[in-house]
């Protein structure tokens, strides 16, 4: 069978979700080796993933015959990464957000350009069946036209201290709803004409100490030329669930995505309660997107076609993301004029 041979970069929380999927779930990927700045965290993971490990890319690049890099590491390293494995013309998957500002990812675009290679930006909403069932029943005409799209994103905690950091982290809208703003323009398929963002830090002193700008509640609006409100709110540390959910209405119907209940039993009490766990993070609620977006990157290596989502809906989230902070420092609406 034809292979698609990857070195992993980054053992973390998303590193592990893809390299786990690689090893165990796809038959025409073949991981070869972790990279972790974090020795320690490099070499269990390549233990547990049964491959070679080191602590540097430049290393792997050194050491090792492979295809692509899935990059998984801390958003203001994936520009380096990504022009190494670029100038070295590996393909690339690269975990959301593209990177942390817009000079980063445009520097990201040219050096992929440059060398030719495939590149696909780890937006797995794409690839969840219940996300892409709705969006071919818009397609489909089920709904008419689209009067409003609405993605809520919500986590339980607040991210680790490294995203507080707006110039490492390009902002909880960057880190929570870059999947959000890339659903929104998923579905309308249009350029905003203008966005407007509030936000707040309702719950977050700790954050705000060390960084006055952090917020960590949000609200986003997109507004389309003839075309419906794009809407996205978001948030952390909500401790309820994770929450990810959709709403999409148009001319002749609603569509409604995802669910804060989880999948467990439901417990029936005498005092006439119905208890549910709720979704508890992201990795679970999304397993099947991140397996699917993976075999579908391969299979356009394989097959040398274009990936999707592309390094262009990844650097479109950016262009986004900058506007709405723009915007939450002005008080008033941004007009996205590039796109
Ligand atoms: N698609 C999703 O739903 C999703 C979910 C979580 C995180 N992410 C993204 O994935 C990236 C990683 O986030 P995380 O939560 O897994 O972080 P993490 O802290 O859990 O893991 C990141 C790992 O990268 C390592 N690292 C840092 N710099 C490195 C470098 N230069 N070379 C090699 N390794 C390096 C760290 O030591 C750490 O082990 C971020 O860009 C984040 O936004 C995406």
């Amino acid at each position: 069978m034809e292979k698609v041979t990857f070195v992993l970069v980054g053992a973390g929380r998303a590193g592990m979700v893809h390299g786990r999927n690689l090893v165990h779930y796809i038959p025409e990927g073949e991981l070869k080796a972790v990279v972790d700045v974090d020795a320690a965290k490099a070499q269990e993971a390549a233990g547990e993933l049964g491959v070679r490990w080191y602590t540097s890319f430049d290393e792997a690049l050194e050491k090792e015959n492979f295809d692509a890099v899935c990059i998984a590491s801390l958003t203001f390293t994936h520009r380096d990464i990504v022009e190494k494995a670029a100038g070295a013309k590996k393909h690339i998957f690269c975990e959301k957000p593209l990177a942390q500002n817009l000079e980063e990812a445009l520097a990201m675009k040219r050096a992929v350009e440059a060398a030719g290679v495939k590149f696909q930006i780890g937006f797995m909403r794409r690839y969840d069946p219940e996300i892409r069932r709705a969006w071919e029943m818009v397609q489909e005409g089920l709904i008419g036209d689209l009067v409003l799209v609405k993605s809520t994103g919500r986590g339980p905690g607040l991210p680790p201290a490294w995203i507080w950091d707006r110039a490492r982290s390009g902002g909880m809208l960057a880190e929570v709803s870059s999947h959000d703003i890339d659903a929104v323009l998923w579905f309308v398929q249009k350029k905003p004409e203008r966005v407007f963002m509030e936000a707040k830090n309702f719950k977050s002193p700790e954050a705000r100490t060390q960084f006055p700008d952090f917020y960590d509640h949000y609200l986003l609006t997109m507004a389309f030329l003839d075309g419906p409100f794009g809407v996205v709110d978001g948030g952390c540390p909500v401790g309820y669930a994770y929450d990810a959910r959709m709403e999409i209405l148009g001319t002749k119907g609603m569509i409604r995505v995802g669910e804060t209940e989880g999948r467990g039993p439901v417990l029936y009490t005498p005092e006439k309660k119905a208890i549910r766990d709720t979704q508890a993070g992201w990795a679970l609620r999304f397993k099947d997107g991140y397996l699917e977006e993976l075999k579908a990157f391969i299979r356009a290596v394989l097959a040398g076609t274009a990936p999707t989502p592309s390094l262009e809906d990844g650097l479109r989230v950016v262009r986004v993301v900058e506007a709405g902070h723009e915007s939450l420092a002005l008080g008033q609406p941004v007009a996205i004029k590039e796109w």
